[in-house]
């Protein structure tokens, strides 16, 4: 089994286990953070998925097509890990529910329940337009319904605020294979409780139309992913105070769910606690993987001696799809 060879990490628990305590992260009322048009990433993004092209959709919606043929949605199929995985597995049909699926919606254009349901053909599409957008009927359902002559549209709940983070769930709420089922986290979290959505997070604005009650934020379907350092970043908030024995430093979770969510991935803080001539007086790792995971909306704190003045910090994301570690975040928090 490919994904147990992934995981390497169960023996950094115990010792973790000593610097980690865990309390209420300073998120609550937290408003979702301003998404910047996602650029180019050398860093992991996946390759664009090479038969894109073959997508009707893509005629007229070409921006879509675009954002959408180089996230792990499109190439969800052809991805080697995902191939790699499959094989000497004797229910590999199981799984391909979630890695090329049928349409999720039934009649009345609600989600249908259960695990999606594997497609047929054209398997190389992943998780498709149709996947998410096509109804039973053929009607393309969408947030706004805009009409056209060129097929029918309709507007669709899964496309509309809270209520597209179903449509999300539908296949990240469920714990298999090498993935941790996100979605469960997020309906207990404080980001949920405040109105953020997986969308608000994950898909970045690129415009906005209409005017007055008609007024709406026009997302990117290229998925904001922790491949990109940049959005890494964004999940963490840092913090650093004194008592009389020791200088503490909070890391908190400002993802709307535990970070990471997939086996293999690892997240490592490097802090080096100098004193105010400089000198090195520790230096303490804390090293996040799905067993020694940062749970929503909680901190992990590390224990630095009382003469600590300032803190060097690094942040380096391991990840198996990733040629080399990445440095996501590198500051300086003084007392
Ligand atoms: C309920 C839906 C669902 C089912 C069923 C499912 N997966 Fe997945 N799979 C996902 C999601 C969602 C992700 C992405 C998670 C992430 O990126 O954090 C994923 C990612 C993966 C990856 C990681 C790909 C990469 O880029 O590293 C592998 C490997 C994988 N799945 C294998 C499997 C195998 C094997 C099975 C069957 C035992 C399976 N999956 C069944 C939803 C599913
Ligand atoms: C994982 C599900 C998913 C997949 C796959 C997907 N979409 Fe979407 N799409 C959404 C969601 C969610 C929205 C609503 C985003 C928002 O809040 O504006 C949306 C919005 C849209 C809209 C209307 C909003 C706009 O930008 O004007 C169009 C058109 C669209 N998608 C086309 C496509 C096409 C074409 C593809 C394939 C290339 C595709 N989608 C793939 C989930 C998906
Ligand atoms: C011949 C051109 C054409 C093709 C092909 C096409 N569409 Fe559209 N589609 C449109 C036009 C025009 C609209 C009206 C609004 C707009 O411009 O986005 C529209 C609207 C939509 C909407 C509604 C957006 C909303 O506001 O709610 C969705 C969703 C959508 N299309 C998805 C798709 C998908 C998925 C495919 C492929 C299965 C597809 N379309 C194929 C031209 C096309
Ligand atoms: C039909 C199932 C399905 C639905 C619906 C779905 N996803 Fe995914 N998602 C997947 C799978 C499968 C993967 C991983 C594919 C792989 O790596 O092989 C994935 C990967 C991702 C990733 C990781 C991207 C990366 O590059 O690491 C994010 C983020 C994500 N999805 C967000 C969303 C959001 C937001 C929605 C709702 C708008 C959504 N997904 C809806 C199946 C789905
Ligand atoms: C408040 C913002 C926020 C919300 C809400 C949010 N996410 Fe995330 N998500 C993040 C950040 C930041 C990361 C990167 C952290 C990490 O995984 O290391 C991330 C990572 C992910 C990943 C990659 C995980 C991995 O380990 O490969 C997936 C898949 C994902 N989110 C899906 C979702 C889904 C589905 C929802 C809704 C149920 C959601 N997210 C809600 C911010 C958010």
């Amino acid at each position: 089994m490919g994904s147990a060879q992934r995981i390497r990490t169960s023996t950094f628990f115990a010792a973790l286990s000593a610097l980690l305590v865990l309390g209420a992260a300073a998120t609550q009322g937290r408003a979702p953070w301003p998404l910047r048009t996602p650029a180019p990433v050398p860093d992991g993004r996946p390759a664009v998925l090479a038969r894109a092209s073959e997508v009707k959709c893509g005629e007229c919606h070409a921006r879509h097509l675009e954002e959408w043929a180089s996230t792990t949605h499109a190439l969800a199929w052809e991805n080697e890990p995902y191939q790699e995985d499959l094989e000497g597995r004797k229910k590999a049909e199981s799984c391909h529910g979630c890695h090329a699926p049928e349409r999720l919606h039934g009649a009345d254009d609600a989600l249908l329940a259960g695990k999606p349901a594997a497609r047929k053909d054209e398997r190389h599409f992943g998780v498709s337009c149709e996947s998410c957008h096509m109804a039973h009927d053929g009607a393309l359902l969408g947030p706004t319904g805009a009409p056209t002559d060129k097929h029918a549209t309709r507007k669709g709940a899964s496309f509309v605020g809270a209520g597209s983070n179903a449509l999300c769930a539908a296949c990240h709420r469920t714990t298999v294979g090498p993935v941790i089922g996100l979605a469960r986290d997020f309906e207990e979290s404080k980001a949920a409780e405040s109105g953020a959505t997986c969308v608000s997070c994950h898909m970045a604005t690129v415009a906005e139309v209409g005017e007055g009650e008609a007024r709406r934020e026009v997302r990117s379907h290229a998925l904001q992913s922790p491949r990109d350092p940049a959005f890494l970043a964004l999940g963490f908030e840092y913090e650093l105070s004194a008592e009389s024995s020791a200088v503490k430093l909070a890391i908190h979770n400002l993802a709307g769910h535990r970070v990471p969510g997939l086996i293999g991935r690892e997240l490592e803080f490097r802090a080096r606690a100098l004193a105010a001539d400089g000198k090195e007086l520790a230096t303490e790792t804390l090293t996040l993987t799905t067993e020694t995971y940062l749970p929503v909306d909680e901190s992990a704190v590390l224990e630095l001696p009382a003469a600590t003045a300032k803190v060097q910090l690094e942040g380096w994301h391991h990840d198996p799809r990733l040629e080399k570690p990445v440095r996501f975040v590198e500051r300086e928090l003084a007392r």
